[in-house]
């Protein structure tokens, strides 16, 4: 049987497409961000990001870094689905229905501005979901709070694996207190890409160092930088290659040097970044690495401009020490490799 949606994010398998829900795509909507409690200062700009990517047009209504819950104006819910796509910090997006500070206001607020969505959704498959920001819910207590929206003419089965309208209430409390201070209901539009960090987890990865980045992180940058196919990205100081991995798995093609050669090859019959592009399945995506000093860098073009982005951890801190800052010798480096009679650019 398929799994999907959060089941399946917590398996690390491929999310399979939620069904889509008979409303139909014309019409301009306010939508509901779930994010995940983390990297909180970049879930906001990944978001934009994505949008900038798409060609969608975001309008922010509520957004604060200390609430999983942001609200915001799409052109569509085909718009929407696509936003959050490839969103690592999304869990889902909603269709949002109504906000209020109470229970009561929320059944009024639905009663008054959604009946007329009703007699399309009702003969389906269907779901309710709670989710509670700060606090939890016995079983019991979740069934009560479901049965307070029994108003809903809902004439389809109950599916909990293959719904085709996923009704949500999420509810945000202050810690401690008994009442949630603001509740949100609506309907689940599609998941993010949450599963994917646990896809390109560097303790699952063929070749790793001391500097590979984070995957969720990496992943995040590549959303920032706006990686895709039909992109040309580069790292000057690729390292283990962590943030050529993340572009190339958004399709874009990637290109990376460093003033250290062994980081890229890896230790002698060991392996090394290529080996990280044959297990994901993208050597397509990989063009090469070489061995360049960024500051006498070889990559120039005339003032052509020929990258799309260039995406990099740069060296700082105690652990690189300020011996990696490239060499004052202008010409060290600059006489050609050879090696077993070959030219070598690595
Ligand atoms: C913070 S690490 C980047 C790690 C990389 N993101 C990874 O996935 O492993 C910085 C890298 O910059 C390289 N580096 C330091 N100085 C450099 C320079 N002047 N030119 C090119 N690379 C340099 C180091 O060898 C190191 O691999």
């Amino acid at each position: 049987m398929q799994k999907e949606g959060e089941e399946a994010e917590a398996e690390g398998m491929s999310i399979v497409p939620p069904a889509t829900i008979p409303l139909g795509d014309d019409e301009p909507i306010e939508c509901l961000i779930h994010f995940a409690q983390i990297h909180e200062t970049f879930r906001k700009a990944e978001i934009d990001a994505l949008a900038v990517l798409h060609g969608i047009e975001v309008v922010w209504t509520g957004y604060s870094d200390d609430s999983p819950y942001a609200t915001l104006l799409l052109p569509s819910r085909t718009s929407a689905r696509t936003l959050v796509s490839r969103s690592i910090l999304t869990k889902a997006i909603y269709e949002l229905w109504a906000t209020s500070p109470t229970l009561p206001h929320l059944h009024t607020t639905i009663q008054q501005r959604t009946p007329h969505l009703w007699p399309r959704l009702t003969p389906h498959p269907f779901k309710f979901t709670i989710e509670t920001y700060n606090s939890s819910h016995t079983s019991a207590a979740q069934l009560a709070l479901i049965n307070t929206f029994s108003y809903l003419p809902l004439t389809g089965p109950i599916s909990l694996h293959n719904p085709t309208t996923t009704f949500t209430l999420l509810e945000s409390y202050t810690p401690h207190s008994p009442t949630p201070h603001t509740l949100h209901f609506g309907l689940r539009l599609a998941p993010g890409a949450r599963h994917l960090p646990d896809t390109y987890d560097l303790k699952k990865r063929t070749y790793i160092g001391t500097t590979s980045m984070d995957a969720a992180l990496s992943l995040i940058t590549a959303n920032l930088s706006l990686c895709a196919a039909s992109k040309l990205i580069y790292d000057p100081f690729a390292g283990t290659g962590s943030f050529l991995v993340s572009a190339a798995a958004f399709g874009a093609h990637t290109w990376g040097s460093d003033i250290d050669g062994r980081q890229i090859r890896g230790k002698p019959g060991g392996p090394g970044v290529k080996d990280n592009f044959v297990q994901y399945g993208l050597t397509d995506a990989y063009i090469d690495g070489f061995v360049s000093d960024l500051t006498n860098t070889p990559v120039v073009a005339g003032g052509r401009r020929f990258l799309d982005a260039v995406v990099c951890d740069p060296p700082y801190g105690v652990r690189e020490g300020l011996k990696v800052l490239g060499s004052r010798d202008r010409e060290k480096g600059r006489e050609a490799v050879v090696r077993d009679g070959v030219l070598r650019h690595l």
